[in-house]
């Protein structure tokens, strides 16, 4: 899997309150290819799998729960220096901190509902790409 690649999901929270435009519009903006593209309901197995590192933390159930809660979008972003340029796009994991202009800042509703995940390495972006689309689908 090329390095210049990362995933994203726009969580149900920002699906339920109409941002999917305005998300893909800001992730273009800041020169991502969008790769593929899909919207999806993670099922419950799917969701504890995603985020299996956090098994064992006390805000797993609450994070699967959420997960599930409603449909996703996902997509693979192409760009150079991909993870840690999307990372910076979507600010601090608690919307209160994230930097002014993020996408957690601007679309987020909480530490727990923060609209929008990427992928914290490279190795972690080949994984989720995998998990998420099939060969057919990632052109
Ligand atoms: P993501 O994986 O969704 O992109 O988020 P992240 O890297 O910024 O944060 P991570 O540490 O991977 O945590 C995954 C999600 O779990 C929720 N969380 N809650 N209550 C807490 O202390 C806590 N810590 C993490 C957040 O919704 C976070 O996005
Ligand atoms: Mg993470």
């Amino acid at each position: 899997m090329a390095t210049n690649q990362t995933f994203t999901m726009i969580k149900p929270d920002a699906v339920s309150d109409g941002h999917i435009g305005a998300i893909l519009d800001k992730i273009t903006a800041a020169g991502f290819v969008i790769k593929a593209l899909k919207m999806t309901h993670l099922t419950k197995t799917e969701a504890e799998a995603f985020y299996a590192v956090h098994a064992e933390r006390p805000f797993f159930g609450e994070l699967v729960d959420f997960m599930t809660s409603g449909p996703i979008v996902a997509a693979v972003l192409e760009k150079e220096n991909a993870v840690a340029d999307f990372r910076t796009l979507i600010g601090a994991t608690n919307p209160e901190n994230a930097a002014d202009g993020t996408l957690r800042k601007l679309f987020a509703r909480s530490m727990g509902q923060n609209a929008v995940h990427g992928s914290d390495s490279d190795e972690n972006a080949a994984v989720e790409i995998a998990f998420q689309f099939a060969n057919k689908e990632l052109l």
